[in-house]
């Protein structure tokens, strides 16, 4: 049996967490139950986001080489190991968090009693899961059309709780809001304006784009200390300045056009997929000076690679819910415990008003659409399982991608799971062909820098309110960009201590 806890840094310090006490736990547990040892592995992580994807204890198939998935009697495959993962923030203490999780042995056993019987193809008795999807790389599961429903009515969301969506961001709002950091990028844009201005080589229009809007609380601050700064350097660069703001949720480009008002005539707004920016903005190819990114790569579709035992593997997940949940939403939409899952699917097809329209006997109001939506979010749990991969060619990271580029990261010595964040890539892939040769992109966000960062601490996924965030593999986009002739580079973001935010800037190699 092999055991792998991740380093982290809650293993020192006066309030260090008991790991010897949780495994004590776990093995005990194990002991009881007739499991083969010699095909388990136990991953210890600390998962630090509150709302997350994961049980305190979860149980996830390793598949063999050549497993047939479509094996259609309704049993799993058979796997070849089991991994048991246990996040140590909740399995602390005994386990018992109030949560409703009880011991961590109850916690192991009760995952060993369902998941594992299915590990091992044999029949389960009643589940103590119900699952809403079948299993499917993670940046296909049901858990992105809950980020986008989030996207597409904020407002109902935030009512509800009385939290803006920035609350919940790192630091409590988006540092692309920082005045000394805009201030930075804009002065050195200005100089570069100059540069290409005294070899008549500044184009009329100066195009920014800028994917992901949010409130526009961001855009504002832009355009406000760009409008300041031209005027204090004495050129017209704002009278040329066309700023596009990007985002697929039309209700928070509403939100946005209100907040950017006083720059009406320099502000265009698109409804658009930040992964394939081109759909609408190819006229820019090559024209863009700015394109500019903050929190949203960390909110974009994205799936893991896992290497373990000298194989690659792809993670696939499920969306589930246990079935107490299941209980309670049946009970509170006043329907039957199988009709939970049909009415997930409407929810996130039609949205909470339509939903009311469509089925006044389950939700007699909009507040009582939002209240099953937020209540079924948050008892949305993944489960998943390794499926391996016959070779890094046959994996495509994003359109344009192909696997191979992991490689250098996934096989660089230890067992490794990391992000692919297929989103992020493809949008970066895309946005960088519509730079100017002297253009940037700059993007504010959670970054890995180093793929050792996978091994010493939980990089998602998490949940921040309604939506999901992953941070983003800095080095694979480094290694793409790299490929296609621009320099990426990762600085912390220099105007907030204690952040975690990083700042990435990709140019066209000089
Ligand atoms: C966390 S907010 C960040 C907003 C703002 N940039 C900030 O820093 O406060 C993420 C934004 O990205 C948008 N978004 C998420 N996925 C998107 C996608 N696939 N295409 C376009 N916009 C997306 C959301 O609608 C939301 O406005």
């Amino acid at each position: 049996m092999l055991v792998d806890v991740k380093p982290i840094h809650k293993m020192c310090g006066t309030k260090a967490v008991d790991v010897g006490a949780a495994l004590g736990m776990v093995i005990d547990a194990l002991c009881e139950d007739s499991v083969d040892l010699s095909r388990l592995r136990v991953v210890c992580d600390w998962v630090q986001y509150k709302g997350n994807f994961r049980q305190a204890v979860d149980l996830r198939p390793i598949l063999a080489p050549g497993t047939d998935l479509r094996s259609g009697n309704g049993t799993a495959p058979p796997a070849e190991e089991i991994e048991l993962a246990i996040d140590l923030r909740r399995c602390d203490n005994g386990g018992d968090d109030g949560g409703g999780n009880g011991g961590v042995k109850e916690a192991v056993r009760s995952a060993l009693g369902g998941n594992e019987a299915a590990g091992r193809g044999e029949q389960q008795g009643s589940p103590a899961r119900i699952e809403l999807e079948d299993w499917m790389p993670t940046s296909r599961s049901c858990i992105w059309s809950f980020n986008a429903l989030y996207w597409q009515a904020l407002d109902l969301w935030e009512q509800s709780t009385g939290r803006r969506y920035e609350q919940a961001l790192p630091g409590g709002e988006s540092d692309a809001r920082n005045r000394d950091a805009v201030r930075e990028l804009i002065a050195d844009m200005l100089e570069g304006f100059d540069d290409l201005a005294a070899r008549n080589a500044l184009p009329e229009e100066l195009y920014v784009v800028e994917l992901g809007v949010g409130n526009g609380n961001q855009a504002k601050v832009w355009l406000d200390e760009f409008a300041a700064a031209d005027s204090a350097h004495g050129t017209e660069y704002y009278r040329r300045l066309q700023y596009l703001m990007c985002d697929y949720s039309p209700h928070v480009l509403g939100m946005a056009r209100g907040a950017v008002a006083d720059h009406a005539e320099h502000v265009s707004s698109f409804v658009l997929d930040a992964t394939v920016p081109t759909t609408a903005l190819g006229f820019l190819r090559s024209k863009v000076f700015l394109a500019y990114i903050s929190n949203v790569y960390d909110n974009l579709p994205t799936e893991e690679v896992a290497r373990i035992g000298g194989r690659s593997y792809r993670v696939e997940a499920r969306a589930c819910l246990a079935q107490r949940d299941v209980a309670e939403l049946a009970e509170y939409a006043s329907a039957g415990e199988v009709a939970v899952p049909g009415l997930i699917r409407k929810l996130l097809r039609l949205g909470p008003p339509l939903l009311v329209e469509a089925m006044p006997e389950h939700f007699r109001d909009v507040g009582t659409a939002v209240g099953f939506w937020q209540r079924a979010w948050q008892a949305l749990t993944l489960a998943e399982r390794y499926v391996p991969l016959p070779g890094l060619d046959t994996y495509q990271v994003a359109p344009g991608v192909g696997g191979e580029v992991l490689r250098p990261l996934l096989e660089s010595g230890n067992d490794l799971r990391m992000h692919v964040n297929n989103g992020a890539v493809a949008s970066f892939v895309d946005t960088i062909g519509l730079l100017h040769p002297y253009g940037r992109l700059l993007c504010h966000d959670l970054f890995v820098t180093d793929t050792q960062q996978y091994r010493t601490g939980f990089r998602g996924p998490g949940k921040y309110d309604g939506s999901v965030v992953n941070w983003v593999n800095g080095p694979l986009l480094e290694l793409i960009g790299s490929r296609k002739g621009f320099d990426v580079c990762y600085a912390p973001f220099a105007h907030r201590t204690g952040t975690n935010i990083i700042t990435m800037t990709a140019r066209v190699r000089d």
